[in-house]
């Protein structure tokens, strides 16, 4: 039996991951759930880091429609399924190449849900029930399934399941990322180093996008769905852009530095930066002696510029139904190989199957 184990990625410098020196990239592994539309905070906080590292990193990127499932409520089977397959196109849109990486939908791999359940086994009740997003979930749905306790863990299963070093999420997603590790130490240690142990990487800019309607929370795709004004969905036309954008919270005062603004103007600075860029210090002197009708209107023109192309090559994907599918069936296939082989060395050491 091969033993994939390696040591922390202590660093993102490739110099300094142990599996550069071993000749080869470093494996990445990252996902979107399928639930409402994916916004500008979702590309700002994990596609755009994705797209612009994805020839230094050997990667595989998911569509977890598996996740999608812990909130059943209003959940409509047509929908899920077109969800999954639009969420994929976006990835390629945004900029994935589709023969330099695997992109494919979760459910496609039963082996998921099966070291899933290996790995519920050996996870801690309690450290379920500490997660951050659990617990503002759980506030906020109808009815609290196992399986919305349980999502980290079948997060852990993605990523363990491909030896990954690296996943590049926002920075809500950083506890779930060290969970994994918990998981995999505890499975490691209570049978064979069969699990190796990612690292979490957030962008330095832009890992947690505020919503330009309550910049005190995070941008999310559930308030989103029920508040026009709350997130630009990468999706939207550009009258619905423009309304978001110069509806968005500021303040009474003329604040354009990052370090004084208030929470409103410096997430609209931290989108302008991210998507133009530009320094800080270049953005300050830009709109200095300025208004918040200047800068609502310089970001208007990046986010549109930005997002102009990405909607283009979307409905091109989307015109061609049979090429996306075919594209997801075979980098399924692609992904089964590394997931089957994982699971196997882990059933070999609990002594299943
Ligand atoms: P999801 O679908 O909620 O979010 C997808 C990615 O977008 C990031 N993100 C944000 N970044 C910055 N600002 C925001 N306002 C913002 N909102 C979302 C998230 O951090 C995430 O990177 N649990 C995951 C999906 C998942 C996954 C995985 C991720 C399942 N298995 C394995 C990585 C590895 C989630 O719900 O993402």
């Amino acid at each position: 039996m091969t033993s994939p184990s390696r040591q922390d990625v202590s660093s993102e410098q490739p110099e300094n991951d142990p599996s550069s020196k071993a000749g080869r990239k470093p494996r990445v592994f990252s996902g979107v759930q399928p639930t409402g539309d994916l916004h500008i905070g979702t590309y700002v906080g994990a596609l755009k880091q994705w797209v612009e590292r994805q020839k230094e990193r050997d990667n595989i990127f998911c569509v977890v429609d598996l996740h999608a499932l812990t909130v059943p409520e209003g959940i409509d089977p047509v929908q899920l399924r077109n969800a999954a397959r639009q969420v994929a196109a976006l990835y390629f849109a945004c900029g994935i190449d589709p023969d330099e990486n695997i992109v494919f939908i979760q459910s496609q791999l039963h082996e998921h849900a099966e070291l899933t359940w290996i790995l519920n086994c050996i996870t801690p009740l309690g450290w379920l029930q500490r997660m951050t997003q659990f617990k503002s979930k759980a506030q906020r749905a109808e009815s609290i399934g196992t399986g919305l306790l349980d999502y980290p863990v079948l997060q852990a299963a993605d990523i363990l399941l491909y030896d990954t070093d690296i996943v590049p999420v926002g920075e809500d997603q950083r506890q779930h990322v060290e969970l994994t590790r918990d998981i995999a130490v505890r499975f490691n240690n209570l049978f064979e180093e069969v699990l190796v142990l990612p690292k979490v990487v957030v962008p330095e800019v832009g890992a947690r996008i505020m919503g330009f309607d309550e910049p005190e929370v995070k941008m999310s795709k559930s308030i989103a769905v029920e508040r026009r004004g709350h997130a630009i969905n990468l999706l939207d036309d550009e009258r619905t852009i423009k309304k978001t954008i110069m509806s968005a919270v500021t303040d009474s005062e003329r604040e354009l530095r990052f370090d004084r603004a208030s929470p409103g103007v410096r997430n609209l600075l931290t989108l302008y930066q991210v998507l133009t860029g530009n320094g800080r210090a270049e953005i300050e002197a830009e709109f200095e002696g300025q208004g918040y009708g200047v800068l609502k209107k310089a970001l208007l023109a990046v986010v549109l510029d930005t997002l102009a192309p990405i909607q283009a090559r979307h409905r091109e994907i989307m015109d061609d139904p049979d090429g996306l599918d075919t594209i997801l069936r075979k980098n399924a296939d692609r992904a089964r190989e590394t997931a089957a082989n994982t699971l196997e060395r882990v059933k070999n050491a609990v002594g299943l199957g």
